[in-house]
């Protein structure tokens, strides 16, 4: 097992099945361009055959699918039933929501039982602003839908100061009324956000700030969480739980047990870091050729870890999913 000086190691691994997606929200595109599928992606086989090394080498038990945007893709389906194989305590799924309840049944199919969608507002106009493509109405539409099937549902916002930070507590209502459990995330300095620190400040809202809003309406306390997770995850006795990617105000790095992969096969190791180790030529190999090679790599990648804090990256989400 890889292990670095803080016992950081990989335990959860990303894979972006796409970079394509069907939205361009504006934290994460600063252009408006809808994205589309690199030409070398990876195929699905390909992928599975990733994890199940990454399984060997670097100790991986949980698996989230991403993107870009994972239910835009032909590989879901050849994806899913391939890791679905490999023995993992854990597959879920982080989307947009957009096309949820047409593949809602192939997700249940596969065993898929807790998603994590993005929800940055609940008023029609300003998602189409900010999300620039898709519509609300199917996303709720197919939200009502996972949860009656019983999926369990994370709903992460992206809290935004003049776009939809108004809506925190809107949000937090619907979530409470449905059993969903609703994620701030503090905006990341990535990609265009990391080139341009005016944009990023502008917008910013950090946790001390959210939390005294949700404060006027709820009293809540803090909650248990797993030592590795990114959130901090609070109470509100009686009505449910919400939580808080603090990456600014509560850095997390030194229990991050991440690892992600990109769909052109590019290991990541970090969020922060602009290091990225390629290892698309490596699925194409038997095992015992391959293992020793990713080995080698995993030790970079677990070494591009920041110490302390976040401090900004030039990779995208759009790119890694998150
Ligand atoms: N900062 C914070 N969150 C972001 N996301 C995408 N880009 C950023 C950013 N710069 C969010 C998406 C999605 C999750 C995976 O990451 O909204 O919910």
């Amino acid at each position: 097992m890889i292990v670095d000086r803080q016992g950081r190691r990989f335990r959860n691994l990303r894979i972006s099945l796409t970079a394509a997606c069907n939205y361009a929200c504006t934290y994460c595109v600063p252009d408006g361009k809808r994205l589309v599928a690199a030409q070398d992606e990876l195929s699905a086989e390909a992928m599975v055959r990733g994890v199940t090394y990454l399984i060997e080498a670097a100790g991986i038990e949980r698996l989230r699918i991403t993107g870009g945007e994972p239910l835009v893709s032909p590989k879901l389906e050849p994806l899913l039933r391939g890791v679905g194989q490999l023995g993992l305590a854990d597959i879920s799924l982080t989307s947009n929501g957009q096309l949820l309840s047409r593949k809602l049944p192939l997700l249940l199919e596969a065993g898929i039982r807790r998603l994590n969608i993005s929800l940055d507002t609940l008023d029609a106009e300003d998602f189409r602003k900010i999300a620039r493509g898709g519509d609300l109405a199917s996303v709720l539409d197919g939200l009502e839908q996972a949860r009656a099937a019983g999926l369990k549902i994370k709903i992460n916002m992206v809290p935004l100061r003049g776009q939809n930070l108004v809506q925190a507590v809107p949000l937090l209502e619907y979530c409470l009324e449905r059993g969903f459990e609703l994620r701030f995330i503090e905006l990341m300095r990535m990609g265009h956000l990391a080139r341009d620190p005016n944009a990023f400040l502008q917008q910013f809202v950090g946790m001390p700030e959210l939390l005294a809003r949700i404060g006027e309406r709820y009293s809540y306390v803090q909650a248990e969480a797993p030592l590795d997770a990114t959130a901090l995850r609070y109470e509100i006795p009686g009505k449910g739980f919400f939580g808080v990617i603090a990456n600014e105000s509560v850095p997390f790095c030194r229990t991050c047990s991440r690892l992600r992969l990109s769909s052109t096969g590019w290991l990541h190791g970090c969020l922060s870091s602009s290091n990225r180790h390629y290892i698309g030529d490596l699925l194409d190999k038997p095992r015992h050729q391959a293992l020793p090679a990713l080995q080698r790599l995993l030790v970079k990648a677990l070494a591009d870890k920041q110490e302390v804090a976040f401090s900004g990256g030039v990779t995208v989400m759009k790119i890694i999913g998150g």
